[in-house]
């Protein structure tokens, strides 16, 4: 990936006369309702910005919304790129780079996952407080984009504690369960066996899923705070492993992003 290209689709994105972004936002799987919060929306749809490329799972729409909330600006990925699609890293964070270009100062990202933790009831929500990169490979191989950031960024911190800890409150004053945990990354698209489960277990992961973990490396590349939501969309006992339904995953994304929606729209609001 170039700077010059990221540079580009930025250009491009401007050209279209939106509002410079504060926030970023990207959105998981079962999770594109959350626009709707946004005021004053202009909707790009990635098949029209240079060097993006399309989703392809139909659950994910590809477009970036602007919009605002409480007079903030904000930008949404609606629909996100996964390994498991055959995108390269450089595809799945484009857009992320290209966000922080445009100049946006913080990043939320939300995810649909599995929950490894037995005390997590499916539709419940997970603050990232740290992560295991189990996919083959880290977007920052190759030759480093010196423009954005440095050839060995930190991750003694990956998810911006004052920020997690406006979440923590957050859901306290709302009355909404927030778990603090480990995510996984695993490449997919077949789920875990449940001897998968059993390792990521002893391993120290709360629950697994199939993306979040590239983005959350350039954001620290890019020295740009985030945070990170996971919604629990099933269990994974691996004693008592029952085939994944699809139809439940997605109501139980609908149900936990209701919670999502009103932490993030408070977040917004006192930000
Ligand atoms: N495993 C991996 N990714 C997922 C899962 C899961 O059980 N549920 C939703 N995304």
């Amino acid at each position: 990936m170039k700077y010059s290209e990221i540079v580009e689709a930025a250009e491009f994105i401007k050209s279209r006369e939106v509002c410079v972004p504060e926030i970023g936002i990207i959105l998981g799987t079962g999770l594109g309702e959350l626009t709707n919060m946004l005021e004053s929306q202009i909707k790009i749809e990635y098949s029209s910005i240079p060097h993006f490329v399309t989703s392809t799972v139909e659950s994910h729409n590809g477009s970036l919304i602007f919009g605002s909330l409480f007079g903030k600006q904000i930008v949404m990925m609606q629909g996100r790129f996964h390994l498991y699609e055959g995108y390269t890293m450089d595809q799945i964070t484009f857009p992320l780079r290209v966000m922080k270009e445009l100049g946006i100062k913080l990043l939320l990202v939300s995810n649909a996952c599995g929950g490894l933790n037995a005390s997590y009831d499916a539709a419940s929500l997970m603050l990232l407080d740290d992560h295991i990169n189990f996919l083959p490979g880290n977007p920052l191989v190759g030759r480093n984009i010196s423009e954005m950031g440095p050839r060995f960024p930190d991750m003694s911190r990956p998810y911006d504690p004052d920020i997690n800890q406006k979440f923590k409150i957050i859901a306290e004053k709302l009355g909404i369960i927030l778990h603090e945990g480990v995510y996984a990354a695993w490449i997919g698209p077949s789920l875990e066996t449940r001897a998968e489960y059993r390792f990521l277990r002893m391993a120290g992961a709360d629950v697994v899923g199939m993306s979040t973990v590239p983005e959350v490396i350039v954001a620290n590349h890019m020295q740009l705070p985030t945070a990170a939501i996971s919604v629990v969309t099933d269990i994974c006992d691996p004693d008592n492993l029952k085939p994944l339904i699809l139809d439940e995953v997605f109501m139980h994304a609908a149900r936990g992003g209701e919670n999502l929606k009103q932490l993030i729209v408070e977040f917004i609001r006192t930000y």
